[in-house]
């Protein structure tokens, strides 16, 4: 559906020398998904998204939205084409002076909507996105939920195949990030419309995403579920990500002063199921010290974390086999602290 290749974006910069903000990057983002890209600031997720409605122009490689190389087409052809491609940004970029039916209307006149059908979509549309009382509200009179509601009804009103977007959340508090998330869920199950979000926080791409990429410095580092993506990160930078959103760290009093061993356990489908930790305190002898744990629920999937302290007195022989026994029967060990 979407199929990003080698895409390199350059920006002249002063005396001569350029920045490459998107670096040989690949992706392929399949129809009805819900795709993340997660990384820190400038490292150039913004760049690569407007690619994929030729807001910006690939230096090198090239994007294909349905079959289509969006990165080739000009004039007439762009329009008709960025027509199926909506989008919407972290600070919403509504017209000030148009009411919330005026801001949605205006995407259906660009787009070459006959007059009388206007009214009744933008009618249909405020009320999928639970807008229908501020209809003829200004920007202005509106909180931060409700502007990217509007932001929203804008984008899909003329039935695009793709939804870009660029921060959604990231302007506004917790409880309202979490509906206009949910509100997007809705909107891709509900319509079938593929979505592509940039945000720099794991929690939105769990919350919502199919799957992901991890972008540093210009290159996609990393990409797969979001599953496999929490319960495995392979790359230094994903790996601080996770971790940095599970939040499992230890005082250091904890982690530098107590006998034993301290791993950290993953747990994953049926490992989760067998009483493993009981089984080596008895089997072992080793007394087993629950430090920290939660249980992420990803889609359907529960991925449960545990960080142990096993000791034995004296008796290391005893914490090695535990230690073994216990990697044999759940997903992952990691030890923190052998
Ligand atoms: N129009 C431009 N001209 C020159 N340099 C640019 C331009 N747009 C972006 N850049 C540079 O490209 C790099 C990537 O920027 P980009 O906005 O894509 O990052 P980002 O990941 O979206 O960051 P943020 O999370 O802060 O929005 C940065 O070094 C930025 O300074
Ligand atoms: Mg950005």
């Amino acid at each position: 559906m979407i199929e990003i290749d080698k895409v390199c974006v350059d920006f002249a910069g002063g005396g001569g020398a350029s920045t490459r903000a998107v670096d040989e990057v690949s992706l392929h983002i399949q129809a009805g998904d819900i795709f993340g890209i997660v990384g820190t600031s400038g490292a150039g997720k913004s760049t690569l998204l407007r690619t994929l409605n030729a807001l910006t122009r690939p230096s090198q490689g090239s994007v294909r939205v349905n079959g289509v190389e969006i990165s080739a087409l000009q004039g007439r052809e762009l329009r008709s084409a960025r027509q199926r491609i909506g989008m919407i940004f972290q600070h919403f970029n509504l017209m000030h002076t148009r009411t919330v039916a005026q801001n949605v209307a205006f995407s259906l006149k660009s787009a070459g909507w006959e007059r009388s059908k206007i009214a009744p979509r933008v009618a249909e549309i405020l009320e999928l996105v639970g807008l229908t009382d501020k209809a003829n509200r200004f920007p202005v009179q509106l909180s931060g939920g409700q502007k990217q509601r509007v932001g929203i009804a804008r984008a899909i009103a003329n039935h695009p195949d793709v939804l870009l977007c660029d921060e959604p959340t990231s302007a506004l508090d917790l409880e309202t990030s979490a509906t206009i998330l949910a509100l997007l869920k809705q909107i891709n199950q509900q319509l079938g419309i593929t979505i592509v979000l940039i945000t720099h926080e794991m929690d939105v791409i769990k919350s919502i995403c199919d799957r992901v990429a991890v972008m540093s410095g210009g290159k996609v580092v990393e990409q797969g579920t979001v599953f496999d993506v929490f319960a495995h990160p392979q790359h230094p930078f994903s790996q601080q990500l996770v971790s940095h959103t599970l939040n499992l760290t230890l005082p250091e009093r904890l982690r530098e002063h107590l006998p034993g061993q301290l791993l950290k356990i993953l747990f994953i489908g049926d490992s989760a199921e067998q009483p493993v930790l009981s089984d080596v305190a008895i089997r072992f002898g080793v007394s087993v010290n629950i430090l920290h744990g939660k249980i992420e629920y990803i889609g359907e999937r529960a991925l449960g974390i545990l960080v142990v302290q096993l000791s034995a007195g004296e008796d290391t022989q005893s914490v090695d086999a535990a230690v073994d026994h216990i990697r044999q029967h759940t997903a992952q060990v990691e030890v923190i602290r052998g």
